[in-house]
């Protein structure tokens, strides 16, 4: 076998979402794509903003001396000082550029901040339902998942948290607002996390990061303001991208931000910036620096997304699906009539919806729609939510 036979086994399980992708173009080769509503992926149909094209065509028109060129591997000082600028007036933490390092988006950042921390064998704590991917990128960089419960408005348990942190526990990943439910985390709830984490860290001596993925920061809806982990854990490290807020997720641009006052913070900033180099990413996108540099206030419409999740929440909660209503990103996560939610989505197919099972998501019994689409597929698939509700004894 030519390669390895780990890689051969993980691509054979694949993803649950790569599944439904696949499913999905064939029921669209069969009934033309206009007749099947995919609601699978989280891929915006939003094209970015018109100050990104403008600020686009001025370097393409105005291009700067050297713009192509090597850089340092945290990439340019104008670019990170923008953005610790933007967060210190979001949280009134005291960033500068030394606690920024810019990425290949949200991915490429989780992928060094794991490459940095984990020593063989150390643990790195999820929430279920997770963003599956980060299953894989704990894997790529030898640490160990511990998958750990919510409760039922998808809230992580901190009791059980407690209990499951130990002398491995290097780091927690948390997701607000959240893929798959769209659920934010309130003050409340991160501050008693913070305390938990400070509690735990001082029992057993060792430092555990708060992993922050924060891509959909901005795509908060009802007027909420983001509460940011920042306030709460001093070992706070956010990943982040414009893949979402400026509907750029092809153009592979995001940051890692570190808490001015993490412990051994240094270290950890030049751990970053070295990992950054060899995982080979080397810098991020250089143009893409340049433009987001002066994009710090700007945001697709969130309005657009919010009236997207009103239109679908209203007609889905009408038909008797059960849900908690998302307040952020663009993602739902109702409970599957059927107990077997795998089976549920694919009696929604039969009715031309895709959807993605919870169980892709750590979570089964429930499964995940995607609203980032046109208004016309959110319209096309509620009949046959509708449909799949009256077959299954609903409302
Ligand atoms: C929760 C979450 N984290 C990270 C990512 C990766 O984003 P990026 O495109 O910035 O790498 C995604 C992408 O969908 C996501 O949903």
């Amino acid at each position: 076998m030519s390669i390895s036979s780990k890689i051969k086994e993980n691509m054979a399980q694949g993803s649950w979402i790569r599944r439904m992708f696949e499913e999905g173009t064939k029921l669209k080769q069969r009934y033309g794509a206009e007749n099947v509503f995919d609601l699978s992926l989280g891929n915006p149909v939003m094209e970015p903003p018109a100050e990104f094209h403008r600020e686009l065509k001025k370097l393409a028109d105005h291009p700067l001396p050297g713009m192509h060129r090597y850089m340092e591997n945290a990439g340019y000082p104008q670019t990170r000082d923008a953005i610790a600028k933007q967060l210190k007036d979001e949280t009134g933490v005291g960033f500068d550029m030394s606690n920024i390092v810019m990425t290949c988006g949200a991915a490429g950042a989780l992928n060094v901040v794991l490459k940095t921390i984990l020593n063989p064998g150390e643990e790195v704590i999820l929430f279920a339902p997770f963003f599956v991917e980060y299953i894989n990128y704990v894997d790529n960089h030898g640490g160990v998942v511990k998958i750990l419960p919510t409760d039922e408005r998808f809230i992580p348990k901190l009791d059980t948290l407690e209990k499951a942190i130990g002398a491995r526990t290097k780091a927690i990943i948390i997701n607000s607002p959240n893929n798959p439910t769209g659920v934010v985390y309130g003050e409340d709830f991160l501050q008693r996390l913070g305390e938990a984490l400070e509690k735990k860290e001082a029992q057993y001596g060792i430092q555990i990061y708060l992993i922050s993925d924060e891509p959909y920061r901005k795509i908060i809806y009802d007027g909420i303001k983001y509460p940011s982990p920042f306030l709460h854990h001093a070992g706070t490290v956010v990943v982040t991208s414009h893949s979402k807020d400026l509907a750029l997720p092809g153009e592979r641009i995001g940051y890692i931000a570190v808490h001015p006052q993490c412990k051994d913070r240094d270290d950890l900033m030049a751990g970053l910036i070295y990992c950054n180099r060899i995982l080979g990413f080397v810098n991020a996108p250089a143009l893409m620096q340049h433009i987001v540099s002066r994009l710090q206030q700007v945001t697709v419409s969130v309005a657009e997304y919010q009236q997207k999740r009103d239109l679908l929440y209203e007609n889905l909660t009408q038909m008797g699906y059960s849900l908690v209503k998302p307040q952020g990103a663009f993602y739902m996560f109702p409970k599957s009539p059927l107990e077997d939610d795998v089976a549920f989505v694919r009696e929604l197919q039969q009715f031309k919806v895709l959807a993605v099972p919870g169980s892709g998501f750590g979570a089964p019994g429930y499964f995940r729609i995607c609203y980032c689409v046109d208004d016309a597929t959110i319209r096309g698939s509620l009949p046959g939510f509708q449909n799949a509700a009256r077959k299954f004894g609903l409302g």
